[in-house]
């Protein structure tokens, strides 16, 4: 039987991804790969729905290309491309638009958050249709399933409700996707402040892919903790330690239950000390890879010019039938 096929996109929003991003997400991208037939992009049409500077926008899109190519994702296997090469997202994105309701997009509970302490002519319109976008990206693939976190699912239920409604009006042309639950992915927070998410907004509690290795180092070593002792998992009570232990599993495979035991007599400075010496042994070869790609833009322009040609070959077969039927 045919893999169930996925979808799934990061945005080039910033100059790193950092050890949430690959912990919560990006590994199990790799780890699909073994069990889907995966499309992954850069979604660099959503990173304008806020504003941005051209350049770096550029840049960031490339990086981020380079460490999803650098972290695991083998072109080989995956159709790997940036958005903005298939414009087909934005043109099936536009059909989408005029099939779902103003009342329907107004629910979402994403856009709320993000629009709410802003004023409402610099909020764009983008930022408020980006859902509906986001059921494009989707759908256009015929995707089976797309991995989604907790804050996603209102997104994946209107993607499932347009497909579901142009079926019913035009015709069956669109597979509904289904959530798929990844395995595995563990939600990783700040190191200065344990108690929200590490997340790029922070940098000395981020620890970002591309750090030099002695500054993703000398971060987990300045990670807070608490007054006590005692290496324990205890989200309540310790929560630095606790993140720190997550980490640690996460990225050697081993047990916490185990990770305490080794620990038993010994203080907060031996978790550290060690755990830096686990991170910087999984971000060095990292940033040397991300730093050839870079190095050799020709290579990286034809990994993604052969994605976006897989992608396209994909997606133009759905928009011509969604267009058919529409009546263009
Ligand atoms: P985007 O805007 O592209 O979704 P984010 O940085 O919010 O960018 O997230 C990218 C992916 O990384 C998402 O799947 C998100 O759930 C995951 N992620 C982000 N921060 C963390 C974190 N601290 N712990 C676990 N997963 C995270
Ligand atoms: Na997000």
């Amino acid at each position: 039987a045919r893999r169930p096929r996925v979808l799934s996109g990061i945005q080039p929003t910033a100059d790193s991804f950092h050890l949430g991003n690959y912990l919560g997400a990006l590994r199990q991208w790799v780890a699909m790969q073994d069990t889907h037939e995966a499309f992954y992009a850069v979604v660099d049409l959503h990173a304008i729905t806020v504003e941005q500077d051209p350049k770096q926008l550029r840049q960031r899109t490339r990086v981020s290309a380079a460490q999803l190519l650098a972290l695991g994702i083998d072109p080989d296997r995956s159709t790997l491309f940036v958005q903005s090469h298939v414009p087909e997202h934005a043109q099936l994105g536009w059909v989408m638009q005029c099939l779902a309701g103003f009342g329907e997009a107004s629910r979402m509970t994403q856009f709320k958050d993000k629009s709410a302490r802003q004023a409402v002519d610099r909020v764009s319109v983008g930022l408020f249709t980006y859902p509906i976008l986001q059921a494009a990206d989707i759908l256009v693939y015929r995707a089976n399933e797309v991995p989604v976190g907790e804050d996603q699912r209102q997104h994946l239920e209107l993607t499932r409700d347009l497909a579901q409604r142009f079926n019913s009006r035009y015709g069956k042309t669109f597979v509904l996707p289904q959530p798929y639950i990844v395995k595995d992915t563990a939600k990783i927070y700040d190191l200065q402040d344990p108690t929200s998410k590490m997340s790029k907004s922070v940098p000395a509690g981020v620890v970002e892919l591309l750090d030099e290795p002695k500054v993703s180092a000398k971060k987990i070593r300045s990670a807070v903790t608490d007054l006590e002792r005692e290496v324990r998992y205890d989200t309540e009570k310790k929560a630095g330690i606790s993140n720190l232990l997550v980490i640690y599993s996460a990225l050697t495979g081993r047990g916490v239950p185990d990770l305490e035991r080794d620990y038993e007599g010994k203080g907060y400075g031996d978790l550290k000390k060690d755990l830096a010496e686990v991170v910087t042994d999984f971000v060095t070869p990292v940033r040397e890879k991300v730093r050839s790609y870079l190095d050799d833009p020709a290579e990286l322009d034809k990994i993604l010019l052969q994605g976006a040609e897989r992608a396209r070959e994909v997606a133009s077969r759905t928009l011509e039938a969604v267009y058919k039927r529409v009546g263009f």
